[in-house]
């Protein structure tokens, strides 16, 4: 189930986009098309064209958190292509880079949660805990912060709660579409055996146990409960202390059994995945 593949593609996916946004406020870009378009441009002129700028300018932040973002890039494409070793060698050195810049000008999340994915990449795991560490703890509303160390923590580790904690801080932080439906399978992921399926298992219990009241013209159908959109009302993702789940758990409207409310308690911690 848990495999390195995953965690490389998961964080990436992530991390490219932060590394993105990042050029384009530093006015960097990447996929800025060549001049000429019959001239194939070399990422490594780039490259060294950066260098050399960050040489002459040794304490600009800016400039040295844009080298490390081109060697992330870089490596990124090298291991694409299946050279992991070159690979890692471009990760280290933006890791380094990423050091640099935060020396210079520390309290940057965005760098230091990147610099714990190239410290990763890199073959640091360590290091890269410690840098995802202080990223949360930097800013703890930073999405990607939370969403990397939950990611780290599932697949490096193995920590399904640890991981747990991190992707539903992150989900609440109310991240965009595509992120929050990433957390949601990541997510899934923290729960043995994967999230239950909301038609197969979920609709069935609430449409049978509760809908006769929370249903139109039942005496509850100012909270009704027969569909996902109205369900979720009463259910925050990955939050055991959502009304649907208590409720239940108090014996409402019946004793539930042990496994109606497992099943119940598994799609929530796995982030309430809707109809497919
Ligand atoms: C026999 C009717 C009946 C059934 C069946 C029933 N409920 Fe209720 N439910 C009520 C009533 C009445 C209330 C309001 C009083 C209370 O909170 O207990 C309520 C309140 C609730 C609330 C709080 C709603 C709010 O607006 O705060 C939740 C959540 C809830 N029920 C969930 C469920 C779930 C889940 C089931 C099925 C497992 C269920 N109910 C089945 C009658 C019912």
């Amino acid at each position: 189930m848990f495999n390195k593949a995953a965690i490389l593609k998961a964080i990436l996916l992530v991390c490219t986009a932060a590394a993105l946004a990042g050029s384009f406020s530093y006015g960097y870009y990447y996929a800025k098309p060549p001049m000429h378009s019959y001239v194939q441009q070399d990422p490594l002129q780039d490259i060294k064209a950066m260098e050399q700028k960050a040489a002459q300018n040794p304490n600009d932040a800016d400039l040295l958190a844009n080298l490390g973002n081109a060697y992330f890039d870089y490596g990124t494409s090298l291991r694409d292509g299946g050279s992991n070793d070159d690979a890692n060698s471009f990760f280290a050195k933006a890791a380094a880079v990423y050091q640099k810049a935060l020396d210079l000008k520390p309290n940057q999340v965005g760098i230091e949660t990147d610099m714990g994915t190239a410290l990763y990449y890199s073959g640091q795991p360590d290091q890269a805990e410690a840098a995802y560490k202080k990223a949360v703890a930097m800013d703890p509303k930073y999405i990607n912060a939370r969403l990397n160390y939950g990611i780290f923590l599932l697949y490096q580790h193995m920590d399904r709660k640890g991981a747990r904690e991190q992707l539903t801080a992150a989900l609440q932080l109310n991240p965009s579409g595509d992120i929050r439906n990433k957390i949601r399978t990541l997510l899934a992921d923290t729960t043995e055996g994967g999230a239950p399926n909301y038609t197969n298992d979920i609709e069935p219990v609430l449409f049978q146990g509760c809908a006769s009241c929370h249903g139109p013209g039942g005496v509850m159908a100012r909270a009704p409960l027969y569909t996902y959109y109205t369900v979720m009302k009463f259910v925050t993702p990955g939050d055991p202390k959502s009304p649907l789940l208590q409720k239940m758990k108090s014996g409402h409207p019946v004793k539930q059994k042990t496994e109606t409310i497992d099943l119940i308690e598994r799609w929530i911690m796995a982030g309430a995945p809707g109809p497919q």
